[in-house]
């Protein structure tokens, strides 16, 4: 049987790559995630294309969504290189879900339900490993020793776009351009919506479930 193809759909902070991590481990698939990619190429020179700003990185600190032509051709170009894949925070307008859906079929397709005022306190909350890319939370996961990764020692740091004001233009953002996907691929078979309130492991349960019942 060839490899999962996952889509996880849900607001900034749901807990898309928290589960992610869990998805790769247990199906063994890519993780494609626009914005790890986007973040390992914030000062990268768009400038040729005649937009608003002139690197992805000034797009992601106002907390805009980053021009279609950038994000999709990172996409391809993921999508090439993987068997199965868990698609994390793509896509996240029409025009992107439109343009994945002339290059591969998708298996399983989750929405992570959870409510603002959790979202607010989960991503001002986060801290990450600018190492590792391991994540935390200083109330809900934190690491064994405060402010240090436990997976390779190094000091962690609070992403430049979750602090309050950025996380609430990014809401924003997300219920106009992304709620319209969500509605877009509703009524497919590969559909189910998650709870995504729950703790991590809860939330688990659910994935995997509705992942198993799909492929
Ligand atoms: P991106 O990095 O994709 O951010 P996002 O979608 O805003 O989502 P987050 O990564 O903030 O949240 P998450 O759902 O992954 O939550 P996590 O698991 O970490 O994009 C950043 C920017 O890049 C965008 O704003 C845009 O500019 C640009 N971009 C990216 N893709 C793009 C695209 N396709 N088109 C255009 N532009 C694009 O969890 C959050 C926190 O909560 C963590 O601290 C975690 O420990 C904690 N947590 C997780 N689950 C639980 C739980 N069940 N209970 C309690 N705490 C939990
Ligand atoms: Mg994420």
């Amino acid at each position: 049987m060839s490899q999962p193809h996952v889509l996880l759909l849900g607001a900034p902070g749901a807990g898309k790559g928290t589960q992610s991590k869990r998805i790769v481990e247990e199906y063994g698939v890519d993780h494609i995630t626009t914005g790890d990619a986007l973040r390992a190429n914030k000062g990268m020179d768009i400038s040729d294309l005649g937009l608003e700003y002139d690197t992805p990185g000034a797009y992601m600190d106002a907390g805009e969504l980053v021009p279609d032509e950038v994000v999709n051709e990172i996409v391809v170009t993921a999508l090439g290189e993987a068997d199965g894949f868990v698609l994390d925070g793509y896509p996240r307008n029409l025009e992107q879900a439109e343009f994945l859906d002339e290059r591969t079929d998708l298996d399983a397709v989750l929405v992570f339900d959870v409510s603002e005022a959790e979202l607010v306190d989960r991503l001002t909350g986060r801290r990450v490993c600018p190492e590792c890319g391991a994540n935390y939370h200083v109330e809900f996961d934190q690491p064994e020793t405060e402010g240090v990764c436990d997976e390779c020692g190094a000091d962690l740091i609070q992403r430049e776009d979750d602090t309050e004001e950025t996380v609430r233009e990014r809401l924003r953002v997300f219920r106009e351009n992304t709620e319209p996907v969500i509605e877009y691929y509703r009524g497919s078979d590969a559909f189910a919506e998650v709870d995504g309130e729950g703790t991590p492991d809860e939330v688990w349960d659910e994935v995997e479930a509705a992942i198993d019942e799909r492929v």
